[in-house]
């Protein structure tokens, strides 16, 4: 394959790089004026509350690399606790802040829990070969995340700008959202790195597509009421006009380079099984709430 190469100093250069062009947003620079606030609230809220928690869930994200990845390298960790961590944090700050100015309470994140399977997974990871494969199923997840966020900002960034809502449009997510694709560059870049260089044996890229298939979750939808709130997102900005399309954009990477093999493929299966279900969710919920009414 005549890809590109990408190697270990090129990627320590982009986290450099990220550190030095994008330190975490001041929080100063914020103007949350807001024209019509119920306007906004109705529109966007459940998208802004959704992407917070997110946000400042990376809290409990650092905690839970710590433990899945024991043996991690200096640039890995470099990029998730000294760049990554504290931009997304003072995202999740600035979304739950325009959400309390618009009136809504203040978001609930879970930042503190070690969930017991990611116990289980860096019990595993202290034998090497498996760390190389949860650190390649950390990137694309990493990847998938960041993307999903990339459409979501994008989205609403869109709306905000249509409803003249020109302040918190450029100092909030705009701000936000040009932080999102040197995320994503940063785990491409790394997961492109492993694969290529061929560092996984056959049995180990294996072993990453039964757990990936296995274990797939959408953004920050663990439990089935995440997953239903995931759908009220895509719904709400209007992603679900193309599901499939927005399903193939953030499973891309893994589609490439898990399962380069299937030859024509454009989406996983699960990871559009895990977007149609939810919206689905969320279309039922609503639906039964009309009924209801
Ligand atoms: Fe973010
Ligand atoms: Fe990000």
């Amino acid at each position: 394959m005549s890809a590109p190469r990408t190697d270990a100093a090129r990627i320590a250069e982009h986290v450099d790089r990220l550190a030095d062009k994008h330190p975490p947003i001041d929080l100063a620079s914020a103007d949350y004026s807001v024209r019509d606030p119920r306007a906004v609230r109705e529109r966007f809220g459940a998208s802004l509350d959704y992407m917070a928690r997110v946000e400042m869930e990376v809290e409990r994200n650092v905690l839970e690399l710590a433990v899945m990845l024991p043996d991690v390298g200096e640039t890995d960790r470099r990029f998730y606790a000294d760049v990554w961590s504290p931009q997304e944090e003072r995202h999740g700050v600035l979304l739950d802040t325009l959400a309390q100015r618009l009136g809504m309470p203040p978001v609930e994140a879970n930042t503190g829990d070690v969930p017991a399977r990611v116990r289980v997974l860096g019990a595993l990871a202290h034998l090497s070969p498996v760390h190389e494969v949860i650190r390649l199923l950390y990137y694309l997840t990493g990847a998938a995340t960041e993307k999903a966020a990339m459409l979501a900002y994008r989205k609403m960034s869109d709306g905000l700008a249509a409803m003249g809502e020109t302040a918190v449009q450029r100092t909030v997510v705009d701000a936000i959202k040009v932080q999102e694709p040197g995320h994503f560059a940063f785990y491409r870049l790394s997961a492109e790195e492993m694969v290529r260089s061929g560092a996984l044996a056959p049995w180990q890229m294996h072993l990453a597509r039964v757990l990936r298939s296995k274990a797939y979750s959408l953004v920050g939808a663990k439990s089935a009421e995440q997953r239903t709130r995931f759908g009220g997102v895509i719904v709400d900005l209007g992603l679900d006009d193309d599901l499939v399309r927005c399903a193939e954009d953030v499973s891309r990477l893994e589609t490439q380079l898990l399962w380069a093999h299937e030859e024509g493929l454009k989406v996983p299966a699960y990871a559009l099984k895990a977007f149609r279900d939810a919206a689905a969710s969320y279309r039922e919920r609503v639906g039964g709430r009309l009924v209801a009414a």
